[in-house]
């Protein structure tokens, strides 16, 4: 089966693009990283793609303010000029309209830093340490309409430990996120992921057993 013509999209310093890209360097894995986009000149990500020989592209949002469609036609314009198939979302920092969501729907993956649904948004790690809640994560989901809603492909749950700031949590999530995304996308690549009644069920992938308890009975 040919690898999956993949793009990720970036808009800042991409470790978990970098991890994506490290995943790909392996020929057996199931997604090509064909181009990385960023929607900003200056993010960091597109250097670290560069040195590792991915084309990269730039969309500026800020040369489309209040056209979401324009700098999203763009944004498809250079998606097909590299023959892109599926899309990860690697921290990219624009809102996605339902037209793009639905023109990508099952081909559009988002990592975000939460165990969704609970906080959805920005600042995740301070929004659950100030909850008090003990388990904390990641999530690998599809792209629907709503932000940071759509079919859960995987997720990983850490800790929340006494004294963590939002700092080592974030930390703790980041390393989590880097071994999870490159496996959600595999999966997705490979056409292991089937959505039905708005659930994602992975083919073949094993679930641990046992429980993660925090404090530890
Ligand atoms: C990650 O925490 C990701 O979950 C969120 O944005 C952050 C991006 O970090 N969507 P990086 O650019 O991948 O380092």
């Amino acid at each position: 089966m040919p690898r999956a013509r993949t793009a990720i999209l970036i808009s800042g310093r991409g470790s978990n693009m970098a991890a994506l890209l490290a995943a790909a360097a392996d020929p057996a894995y199931p997604a090509e990283i064909a181009l990385v986009l960023a929607n900003r000149a200056d993010a960091a990500g597109l250097a670290r793609a560069a040195a590792a020989g991915i084309p990269t592209a730039v969309v500026e949002s800020r040369h489309f303010p209040g056209d979401r469609p324009g700098f999203e036609a763009a944004m498809e314009t250079a998606l097909a000029r590299h023959g892109i198939r599926l899309i990860a979302l690697a921290g990219f920092m624009r809102v996605l309209t339902a037209g793009f969501v639905g023109r990508w729907e099952g081909r559009l993956v988002n990592i975000h830093p939460s165990l969704l649904p609970a906080f959805p948004g920005l600042e995740t790690h301070e929004r659950a340490l100030a909850a008090g809640v003990r388990l904390h994560g990641c999530t690998v989901h599809l792209v629907s309409a709503g932000v940071d809603e759509g079919p859960i492909l995987a997720q990983a749950a850490v800790p929340v430990l006494p004294g963590d700031t939002p700092a080592t949590l974030a930390a703790r999530v980041l390393a989590e996120e880097h071994r999870l995304y490159p496996a959600a996308l595999g999966w997705l690549a490979a056409g292991r992921v089937h959505v039905a009644a708005g659930r994602a069920l992975v083919d073949g992938a094993a679930a641990p057993d046992g429980a993660l308890r925090n404090p530890q009975p």
